[in-house]
């Protein structure tokens, strides 16, 4: 496990964005996993300004994100979809075909999470996955207790997040929401994992994620036995490493 801590939020920003960048120059047709959140947003915006200035070949590249969310408009501008779409994926011109997304909307949802693995197999598999780090060391949507050797499946949500995405969204009451995520055992699959974190408000879970037991208890403890991992944090989320 390689640890790298940023002295500055944007050093965080520009080091996350050139991992992602770089992959993309080194292997044009690699297949990257991204994550949505607060933590993605600034290196996403860079990865398209960097590409706004200095375009380069992105015809082969696959995109896809870790998780989306079900039962819910793909428009909602809190899905997965639209998100990555609007914040990466759109600016790069990722051609459709290789910007890899399960629906939001389905009647069979263990079929979509196999579609999802098989198109991402048929590629070759991921080669890099950029994974945000829960509050309670959530990656994905694969919560506390889910099992280590659990594959793409529907998860519940946490229900703060929840709460949340129901006052955002005009989604009946009676309607499940949940999150279709990559399974802990696809992701460990990845041939290479950055974990990446930033902000005081992480510190914690940081620590005990990398230093602590690895244990379902904290899914993101896994990452300290994948063989090529990095964990990229800023000085805050680092502070106590
Ligand atoms: C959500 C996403 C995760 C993401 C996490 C961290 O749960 N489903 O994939 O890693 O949020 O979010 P933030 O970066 O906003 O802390």
């Amino acid at each position: 496990m390689k640890i790298t801590i940023c002295k500055s939020e944007h050093e965080f920003n520009v080091t996350a964005a050139w991992r992602i960048i770089a992959q993309m120059l080194e292997k044009p047709d690699a297949v990257i996993g991204l994550s949505t959140g607060q933590t993605t947003i600034d290196m996403h915006a860079i990865v398209s300004d960097v590409y706004r200035q200095y375009p380069f070949d992105v015809s082969r590249i696959t995109l896809f994100n870790v998780d989306e969310l079900t039962n819910l408009p793909r428009a909602y501008a809190g899905s997965c979809y639209t998100m990555i779409l609007n914040q990466i994926a759109g600016p790069l011109g990722i051609p459709p075909e290789n910007f890899i997304m399960p629906p939001t909307m389905s009647n069979d949802f263990e079929r979509e999470a196999r579609l999802f693995e098989q198109q991402l197999t048929e590629r070759g598999g991921a080669d890099l996955q950029m994974l945000g780090l829960g509050m309670n060391g959530h990656i994905g949507i694969n919560q506390p207790g889910t099992p280590f050797e659990s594959e793409t499946w529907v998860s519940p949500m946490d229900p703060d997040f929840e709460a949340r995405v129901r006052r955002e969204t005009q989604v009946p009451a009676e309607t499940i929401l949940g999150g279709l995520t990559r399974g802990i055992k696809n992701i460990m699959h990845t041939r290479k994992l950055i974990l990446i974190a930033k902000g005081p408000r992480k510190a914690e879970m940081v620590e005990k994620a990398i230093l602590g037991p690895v244990t379902t208890d904290i899914p993101a403890s896994i990452v300290q036995m994948h063989p090529n991992c990095e964990i990229l944090l800023d000085a805050d989320a680092g502070a106590l490493i």
